[in-house]
């Protein structure tokens, strides 16, 4: 094979970043008691269509780590863009120090299935039930999540999809300068919405057309 020189590319020191812009999540507990709190997430992946799962890693220092796993319940809520000071507030205060449903004034909303609240300010909601949970080195498991019900903001969706002018956040990370110095957190909006080419797509066509080989599995 002919493989090219790289040299579209440059080495970088930047982990995922490629897959950098996503919708941050904000995960809501509550402990066995009344304590409730919530975290910054952004290591989490939806996974699978029926059940609708997902996994969210959570370190086991966090207040959150010791609230889901004594309830079996967790809410995960999407900020939209003007909710950038609780993102970050939720990412570097601990609920141990701070009561940060207080602090930041946001609304606790009342879930359809759980007993733990939804964010009255997000874009959508999801209420899950811990269905496992993966140990995953020292530091954090993984959290998986059957979704129980989904709370979609009034008016800023199509179908299923989020409507051109919504304004889910698109958190992009920490922007460093040249001595590694952190320049602040980034985020962006959203832009144009376009179908994706399936039943005109060329390249899809031409291979959809061919006789269906049969693979053993
Ligand atoms: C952008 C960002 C993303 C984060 N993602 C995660 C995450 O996915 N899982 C996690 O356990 N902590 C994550 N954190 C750290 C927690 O949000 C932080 O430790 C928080 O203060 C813990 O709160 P708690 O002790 O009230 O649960 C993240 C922080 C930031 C700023």
């Amino acid at each position: 094979m002919d493989w090219k020189d790289p040299d579209m590319f440059e080495l970088v020191n930047h982990g995922n970043k490629p897959f950098g812009v996503r919708v941050p999540s904000l995960v809501v507990s509550r402990g066995a008691g009344d304590a409730i709190n919530f975290l910054t997430a952004m290591w989490f992946s939806p996974m699978g269509a029926e059940p609708s799962r997902m996994v969210v890693a959570i370190l086991k220092r966090t207040l959150t780590y010791k609230l889901i796993l004594e309830r079996g319940e967790f809410v995960m809520s999407a900020p939209t863009d003007k909710m950038m000071d609780v993102v970050v507030f939720a990412g570097y205060i601990s609920g141990r120090d701070v009561d940060k449903w207080q602090a930041t004034g946001l609304t606790a909303v009342a879930p359809a299935k759980c007993t733990v609240p939804l964010i009255g300010e997000a874009i959508g909601n999801v209420e899950y039930r811990l269905v496992q949970v993966i140990p995953f080195g020292d530091e954090m498991d993984l959290f998986v999540g059957e979704v129980l019900a989904t709370h979609m903001r009034k008016g800023c969706t199509e179908g299923e999809l989020f409507r051109q002018d919504a304004d889910p956040m698109l958190y992009m990370g920490t922007k460093y300068g040249e001595d590694g110095k952190a320049l602040g957190k980034f985020y962006t909006h959203m832009g144009k919405i376009e179908r994706a080419p399936y039943d005109d797509s060329p390249l899809l066509q031409k291979y959809l057309s061919r006789p269906k080989i049969k693979r053993k599995a």
